[in-house]
Order: C-alpha cells, then sequence, then structure tokens
C-alpha cells in the first residue's frame, strides 16, 4: 500500500490523482488530517484514513499497511520539525519501507531561511535507518497566482529576487514525479533535485505575464526589507511576509535555480512551461 499525507492539501490530492493513474484505488491510502474536506477523496475509492503530524497516536492507525509513504511537508512553517519527527516515528513504527519527502532544492546548500526545517526533517530521515528519497522541490508556479491580481491591476510585478532565476514548475509536474518515484523500482537513497525546464526572473514572469494577458506589466525591485514590508502592509503577517521576502533574497544567489532536467527525466517529459500555467489560470477566473 502507497500512503500520501497532506492528501487534502494541494500537491498532496495532485499526487493521489497520479497515483491512480496506475495504482488500484484501494491500494492507495489518503492520509488528511480532517475528513470533513475529503469527500472527493473518499469517492475516488482511495482509503481515507485521518492522521495529524501533531497526534501521535492518529499517526500509528493512518500508517497501517502502508509500505511506501510521502510525506508532504506541512504547511505550519516553525512546527514543522517536531511534526515531520511524529510522522517519521510512526512510519518506523508501523514498518514503512520506503518514505519520500518533499524538501526544497538544494536543502543543503540552499541559503532560503525555509529551508532549516527541510535540512532538519532530511537528517531526521536519514537517522531514522528507514530507506528514503528526497524530493527536493523547487517553487511552485502556482506561488505567484495571488501576484498575478494585483499585476493585472496596478500594471506591476513586485519582489526582491532582482536577477535571480526561479527553475519553478508546476505542482501537478512535482506531483507526478513523486508518483513515479513512488511507484517506481530502486529508489531508496536517492535525492532528486525537482525543477522546472526553463528558469524565468521576475522581469521574465511579468513579461510573460504581460503576453498573455494583453496588459502593460513590469516587474518593480525592492530590497528585502521595503518587501517586506510592503507584503505586510498587503496584510501578510510579519512572520510569513519575512519568509517570502527573504527567498527572493535568496533567489537572487541562485538558491530557486537548477539546470539539471531530473525533474523533466523523472516524468519523461518536459515540464509544464510559465506561459502554460498562466495561460490556464487566466482562464480560469
Ligand atoms: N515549493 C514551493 O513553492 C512550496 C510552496 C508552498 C508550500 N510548500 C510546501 O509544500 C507543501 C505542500 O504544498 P501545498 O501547496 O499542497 O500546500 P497546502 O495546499 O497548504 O497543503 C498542505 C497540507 O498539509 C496538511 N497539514 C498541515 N498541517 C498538518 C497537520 N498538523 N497534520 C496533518 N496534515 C497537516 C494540510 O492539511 P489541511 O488541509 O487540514 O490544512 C494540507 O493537506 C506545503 O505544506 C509546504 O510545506 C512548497
Amino acid at each position: 500500500m502507497i500512503a500520501v499525507t497532506g492528501a487534502s492539501g494541494q500537491l498532496g490530492r495532485l499526487v493521489v490523482q497520479a497515483l491512480l493513474g496506475t495504482v488500484p484505488a484501494n491500494q492507495v491510502v489518503a492520509i488528511v488530517r480532517d475528513v470533513s474536506k475529503a469527500d472527493d477523496l473518499r469517492a475516488s475509492g482511495v482509503q481515507l484514513r485521518q492522521g495529524d503530524y501533531s497526534q501521535p497516536e492518529t499517526l500509528a492507525s493512518a500508517l497501517q499497511g502502508v509500505k511506501k509513504l510521502l510525506l508532504v511537508s506541512s504547511s505550519e512553517v516553525g512546527q514543522r520539525l517536531e511534526q515531520h519527527k511524529n510522522v517519521i516515528q510512526a512510519a518506523k513504527n508501523a514498518g514503512v519501507e520506503l518514505i519520500a519527502y518533499t524538501s526544497i532544492l538544494h536543502a543543503d546548500t540552499s541559503p532560503l531561511a525555509l529551508a532549516t526545517e527541510h535540512v532538519a526533517t532530511e537528517q531526521l530521515i536519514r537517522d531514522s535507518g528507514l530507506p528514503f528519497v528526497f524530493l527536493r522541490n523547487s517553487w511552485y508556479i502556482e506561488n505567484y497566482f495571488s501576484a498575478v491580481g494585483t499585476a493585472l491591476e496596478t500594471g506591476k510585478v513586485f519582489g526582491a529576487a532582482g536577477e535571480g532565476k526561479f527553475s519553478a514548475a508546476s505542482r501537478a509536474d512535482y506531483a507526478a514525479a513523486a508518483a513515479a518515484v513512488l511507484t517506481g523500482s530502486d529508489q531508496a537513497g536517492k535525492i532528486y533535485e525537482l525543477a522546472g525546464d526553463q528558469a524565468f526572473t521576475l522581469a521574465e514572469l511579468a513579461a510573460t505575464l504581460a503576453d498573455v494577458s494583453g496588459k502593460s506589466v513590469a516587474y518593480v525591485n525592492f530590497s528585502e526589507t521595503e518587501y517586506k514590508d510592503m507584503l505586510v502592509s498587503f496584510g501578510l503577517p510579519e512572520g510569513f511576509a519575512y519568509v517570502l521576502a527573504q527567498s527572493d533574497t535568496g533567489a537572487a544567489q541562485g538558491g530557486l535555480y537548477d539546470g539539471d532536467g531530473q525533474l523533466g527525466k523523472l516524468i519523461q517529459r518536459p515540464t509544464t512551461t510559465l506561459r502554460a500555467v498562466l495561460q490556464a489560470h487566466l482562464s480560469s477566473i
């Protein structure tokens, strides 16, 4: 049996869907914190189980009989290490034979503050002795959807990444990669640096958005502090604004760039382009 945590989240849902392409539904376990959010998963025929990263007792039953597990990193930044520790311990107790973990691109050398919890989680997994695969995902292209609305209204994309290149890819491509790893053989010990084929700067993001929308959009670069303060003025919590602004300056140092094409190789097709993702998004809003 193959289990996916965070299955009610955006990435987890896509991984479950991708698995259902090749794995019978009764061999897929969708682990969610809140089963009331997962009627669609239940309807798909997968085994729906409740599991909260912060409640170890729920994880023991959620992982019963599971051979391969995808631990989708928690969205609760700052609490993730303790939460992931609970899942890793429960996986060990349950006799899981392979744990895949969604980490961050070049976690061990990343200048991004976000990488700290991922590096520590990778170490916990190594120390557990469980056979592992690290899926070190770069940025999601979808991270820019919130900026699209602002850009179409103001004609501006804001950021602090300078000329930094983002090898971003769509969630669906990262999900396809996770499914390929979970259904593939000889995966133990592999570390994948997963990134989109075509990296872009934020100026190129603005130009692509202008092209796709037919509106004028330009990139405006700020210092990390100026950008963080702007995000706070837009209503983001201070801590989250810091993480976003610091990720941009991390990207300016190359932290979200990778040119090796491992994602495309794993999913056996070119990764979905920025243009295609923006076009699909614009036609859905
Ligand atoms: N690479 C990137 O650009 C990028 C961007 C954003 C996030 N991320 C990371 O990638 C992960 C997946 O991304 P996403 O877009 O799918 O995020 P998402 O839609 O926010 O999904 C996060 C999932 O984690 C679950 N979760 C959070 N706390 C939990 C807990 N205590 N116990 C059990 N489940 C818990 C959520 O459950 P609920 O549905 O119950 O809330 C949700 O299913 C994120 O959690 C984050 O670590 C990466």
